[in-house]
C-alpha cells in the first residue's frame, strides 16, 4: 500500500462542531421557536430556517467554518425572546444554555456568541470575521427581500412594540451607511445578486419615512389603525 493511500483525503475537512450536535440545537431552538410563535412574528422559525441555510452557503463560498455558522445562524436571533426589540448581546446567557444544552463546547459556544455579536447590523463593521460575514449576508438577505416589507414588516412592528416611523428611522439609520460604504453585503456573489433588491429596499423605507412627515398621510394611518382597533 502506498503512502498516498493511507493519508486522509485533502478535501475531507473535519467540522468543528459535529452534525448530531447542529441537529440539536436545530431541534431545540425549533422547539423553542414553536412553542413561543406568537411572541416570535417575525424573527420566528421562517427566519430562522432561512438565515440558517443561506448562511451555510455563504460559508461554503467565503471558506468560513460552516457547521459554526448554522449553529451561529439557528441561535443568532434569541435575545427576541428575552426582550423585545434588544441587540443580540441581550441573548447571549439564553444563546450559551442553548448551545451548551446540545453539546457544544464551551470555548466554541463563546466563538459563536462573538460571530453573532459581530455581525449585528446596527454595528458591523468592515473587517469582522469570514463567518460573521456568513451570518450577516444571510441575515441582511432576509432584511432586503422583496416580500419582507409585504408580508413581514407589519410582523415586526407588533413583535417588537414599535411604530411605522420607528422602524423607517432603524432601517435607514442602520443600513444605508453600509451600503454607501460598500460592505451592505460582504461577499460579492451575493452583492451581485442582491444589490438591486437591497436598494429598492432601502428606497421604499426612505420614502416611507419622508411619506410620514406629510399631515395627511398621517391622518390616514391615524384612521386605517382606528379602524383596525374597532375590528379587532
Ligand atoms: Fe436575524
Amino acid at each position: 500500500m502506498s503512502i498516498s493511500e493511507n493519508a486522509p483525503a485533502v478535501h475531507e475537512i473535519v467540522p468543528v462542531i459535529h452534525p448530531s450536535v447542529v441537529d440539536a440545537v436545530d431541534a431545540d431552538v425549533h422547539r423553542i421557536c414553536t412553542r413561543y410563535a406568537a411572541r416570535l412574528q417575525f424573527h420566528g422559525w421562517h427566519h430562522v430556517s432561512f438565515v440558517r441555510s443561506k448562511a451555510a452557503r455563504f460559508a461554503v463560498l467565503n471558506g468560513a467554518e460552516v457547521s459554526v455558522v448554522e449553529t451561529a445562524a439557528l441561535v443568532h436571533d434569541v435575545n427576541y425572546l428575552v426582550r423585545r426589540n434588544s441587540s443580540a448581546a441581550t441573548g447571549r446567557r439564553l444563546r450559551l444554555a442553548i448551545l451548551s444544552r446540545a453539546g457544544v463546547a464551551p470555548h466554541v459556544a463563546g466563538w459563536i456568541d462573538r460571530i453573532v455579536v459581530e455581525a449585528e447590523m446596527a454595528t458591523r463593521g468592515r473587517d469582522i470575521s469570514l463567518e460573521a460575514q456568513a451570518l450577516s449576508d444571510a441575515d441582511t438577505l432576509f432584511k432586503s427581500l422583496p416580500v419582507t416589507p409585504v408580508v413581514l414588516a407589519h410582523r415586526y412592528l407588533e413583535e417588537n412594540g414599535i411604530g411605522l416611523r420607528e422602524l423607517a428611522e432603524k432601517i435607514c439609520g442602520e443600513q444605508q451607511d453600509k451600503q454607501d460604504e460598500g460592505y451592505y453585503f460582504y461577499n460579492p456573489e451575493a452583492a451581485a445578486m442582491y444589490t438591486r433588491w437591497a436598494t429598492a429596499n432601502l428606497q421604499l423605507w426612505q420614502c416611507i419615512k419622508e411619506s410620514l412627515d406629510d399631515a395627511d398621510v398621517e391622518e390616514l394611518l391615524d384612521a386605517v389603525n382606528a379602524h383596525a382597533v374597532v375590528a379587532s
